[in-house]
Formats: C-alpha cells, sequence, structure tokens
C-alpha cells in the first residue's frame, strides 16, 4: 500500500508523526486543523476538524465535540465491547488519558478513527449524533405532557379497562404511555378489593414495600402517626420526601366511601416548575440547587420510625435543564440548617413562587375517585391532596418501584 507520511501541525507539538494512506488523502480537502474536512464526494453530509484536544464533527445539523479519550474509551469493536452482554469490555484504566488517533477517515456513514497500537474504531454517524453532548442537551430524556386542569380534561386520556388490561399488552401500552405523559393514568372497572387492586399493580411493576407495609388499607382511624390517617383535607404534596429515594410511583383505590366530600386533588409539579422557570429563572436555578431536608419522626408503641432524606425541590438533569423529580412537602419539610441566612432568604422567595403556581386553580385538578377506578400517581411529578370528607371512606393502595414501571414501559417500546 503506497503511504504518504505527513507531519500535521497539531501532532508536531506533541512530537508525533501520522500516517495518511494515500487514498484516503483525497477525502481531506486540507490538513489544516482548523477547517472543515469533508468526506468524497464533496460536498457531503459530514465534514471534520481535528482539533488538538478533541475531534469535532459536523452531522446531522449539530456540530459535535468528542474527547479524544472518550473516542477510545466509548469503542464498540468486539475487543472493546461485548455486543451480547451491552457491556464494556475494555480496561478504562489502561488508556492512556493524552491519546490522539494516528489517522481518522470520515465517509458518508462513518467514523474510523485508528489508534497509535493500530486498534481500529469505527463509529455510525447517526450514533455518535444521538450519544453526543451536544444532541443531549437538545432533546429531553422523557417526552412530557405538561398539563393544567383544563388541558388535560381536554387532552381527554382514556382510561384502561380491568379485563383488557390484565390480557392484552397493547392496552398495558397505552395505560403507560398516558402515564409517562401526563403523571397519572387510570384503570377502571377493577374489583373493589385489596387483592384486585394487587393484582392491577402488579401488572405494571413491582410493588415498593416500606414501613407502611406491601399493600395498605386504611380508614381515618389514627392508627399510624400520619395526617394521611385522619379526616382531614391534605394539601397537595408528594409522598416519602423523607425517603433518600421517594417513592416512584403511588396507587390509590377508593374501596369504600359513605359520606361527603374527600375529592383527589392533582397538581402538575413539573407544569409549576417550568412556570418558574419561565417567570424567574433565578428563582428555578434556588429551588434546583438548594438542598432540603425532609423528615419522618414516628413515635406509637406499634410502630417506631425515623427517616431522613434529602435534596433539592427540584431535581434536574445538569446538562438540559429537564426536572426529573419534585419533592415538595411543607408537612414533613425539616429544619433548614445546610444554608447560610442570604440563600435561606432567597430559597423562601424561590419557594412563595412554586407554591403560587402550585396553588394556582388553573392548575389544580379535581377527582373524584370511587370503587373500580385505581388511578396511578407519578410521585416524582404529580403532587396529590384531598378535601376533607365525612363518613367511612377506605383506602387502599401501594408504591411502586420506579426503575421496573419504566422497565416494563421501555420493554413495550416507549421511551421511558
Ligand atoms: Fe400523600
Amino acid at each position: 500500500m503506497l503511504l504518504r507520511r505527513i507531519r500535521l501541525p497539531w501532532f508536531s507539538v506533541l512530537k508525533a508523526q501520522v500516517t495518511i494512506p494515500a487514498r484516503l488523502q483525497r477525502s481531506c480537502e486540507t490538513l489544516n486543523s482548523n477547517r472543515w474536512l469533508h468526506t468524497t464526494p464533496h460536498p457531503s453530509p459530514c465534514a471534520w476538524k481535528a482539533r488538538d484536544d478533541c475531534l469535532e464533527l459536523k452531522h446531522g445539523g449539530l456540530v459535535m465535540q468528542f474527547d479524544y479519550m472518550w473516542l477510545r474509551d466509548h469503542c464498540r469493536s468486539a475487543s472493546c465491547y461485548n455486543s451480547k452482554t451491552n457491556q464494556r469490555s475494555l480496561d478504562t484504566a489502561s488508556i492512556d488519558l493524552s491519546i490522539r488517533p494516528d489517522q481518522t477517515r470520515v465517509d458518508n456513514e462513518n467514523l474510523f478513527l485508528t489508534w497509535p497500537d493500530g486498534h481500529i474504531t469505527q463509529y455510525k454517524l447517526d450514533w455518535l449524533v444521538q450519544n453526543s453532548y451536544e444532541g443531549q442537551k437538545h432533546s429531553a430524556m422523557q417526552p412530557r405532557n405538561l398539563w393544567n386542569a383544563s388541558s388535560y380534561t381536554r387532552a381527554d386520556a382514556r382510561s384502561a379497562r380491568w379485563e383488557k388490561f390484565m390480557s392484552c399488552d397493547q392496552e398495558l401500552k397505552l395505560f403507560l404511555n398516558n402515564f409517562l405523559l401526563y403523571g397519572i393514568a387510570f384503570v377502571e372497572d377493577v374489583p373493589a378489593t385489596v387483592e384486585a387492586t394487587e393484582l392491577v399493580t402488579q401488572r405494571v411493576s413491582l410493588i415498593r414495600e416500606t414501613m407502611y407495609g406491601r399493600m395498605w388499607s386504611f380508614t381515618s382511624d389514627y392508627s399510624r402517626g400520619d395526617t394521611a390517617y385522619t379526616k382531614l383535607a391534605l394539601d397537595r404534596h408528594t409522598d416519602t420526601a423523607y425517603f433518600q429515594e421517594p417513592c416512584g410511583i403511588q396507587v390509590f383505590h377508593c374501596l369504600r366511601h359513605e359520606g361527603t366530600g374527600g375529592r383527589t386533588l392533582l397538581v402538575d409539579g413539573f407544569h409549576a416548575a417550568d412556570q418558574v422557570l419561565q417567570k424567574s429563572p433565578e428563582l428555578f436555578a434556588i429551588l434546583s440547587q438548594v438542598p432540603i431536608k425532609h423528615e419522618y419522626i414516628e413515635n406509637l408503641s406499634d410502630h417506631c420510625n425515623h427517616m431522613i432524606g434529602i435534596g433539592p425541590v427540584l431535581n434536574v438533569y445538569p446538562w438540559n435543564n429537564e426536572v426529573y423529580m419534585i419533592r415538595y412537602n411543607n408537612y414533613d419539610r425539616a429544619v433548614i440548617n445546610t444554608v447560610s441566612q442570604d440563600v435561606v432568604q432567597r430559597w423562601y422567595r424561590a419557594h412563595r413562587a412554586l407554591t403560587s403556581e402550585l396553588r394556582n386553580p388553573e392548575n389544580e385538578l379535581w377527582v373524584k375517585l370511587k370503587p373500580g377506578k385505581v388511578i396511578f400517581i407519578d410521585n416524582w411529578r404529580v403532587l396529590h391532596g384531598r378535601e376533607s370528607f365525612t363518613g367511612l371512606r377506605q383506602l387502599c393502595g401501594c408504591y411502586l418501584t420506579r426503575d421496573d414501571v419504566l422497565n416494563t414501559a421501555r420493554s413495550l417500546g416507549l421511551k421511558a
């Protein structure tokens, strides 16, 4: 093979020589690292620049920068990656942190890199677009429809039906799609028993056992040290903010109610957070950065528990500012003692702004739960509450493990 030896400006700094096969030279307009290099025939959909510290790639309408170490570490060749187990075989710690490719080549669909030891890495360009930082920061991890009361009602998200839900994957998929988009979803015609409620939840995921048990069923009997076990109204909140990992999904089934009141209140916490972001980005930032403690202390003869959870009210992915969890429970919020007074002052302003959005009547969806109608609530997103009630009201439900709900959704082909 005819080879031409070329000393590249950026490699000369590193005192390294690069060998590029002559047949590849025609694919380069120039070897200047500050200019775009194209595939042949030109014009092509892809161009690249070999910078000192990264490879810059223009493809699919994106300009992306890939660290050289990253490009070696993510190699999908058979010796570096086990495609049967989808696990990395390459020992990342064995890679020279200042590694650079000896050769770089791009065709219309692939990037080829030859490393100093002769190993060749091939990436699909579309894979790089999907997995680049620049691609990720413009896309949501989880597509969602933010809602207020009227937009949710207009969306007319259909409830699943018990019999079909239990036997048909398409019905389960439709249910989960609604759950992912809105953070709430319903199954109707469920037999009004704890056992049937357990079956309907197990169709979706695994039950998460907590100190409240596996399946819980309660009336307003004050049997636990929590306001939920009374007939009082409950302001909007998320549950178990006092866990290090708050419960992912809450399930409610009202088995019986002989009395008045007791409607369930639902508020899309992500919509409220988005309103704060639009109106006051600096207040949104405070809510996403200040760690807050929530605490549950129960001292009853049968139940002694002390739980502490710490985290910001708004948990966001730093690369795209997408909220993935809201912890909002004014009942269980503990003493604020982890930030100085000036931050406390700003945090209360931010908390007030969020609370105003959460309490905006336009954002309140009121639902009367009745026997047969099971609701699944994304406890990382949708706040729940209730109005006070009279008479006997028996409610049952459970928590589900979040990972397994999302796992079920992905297995059905949904983005979760
Ligand atoms: Fe609750």
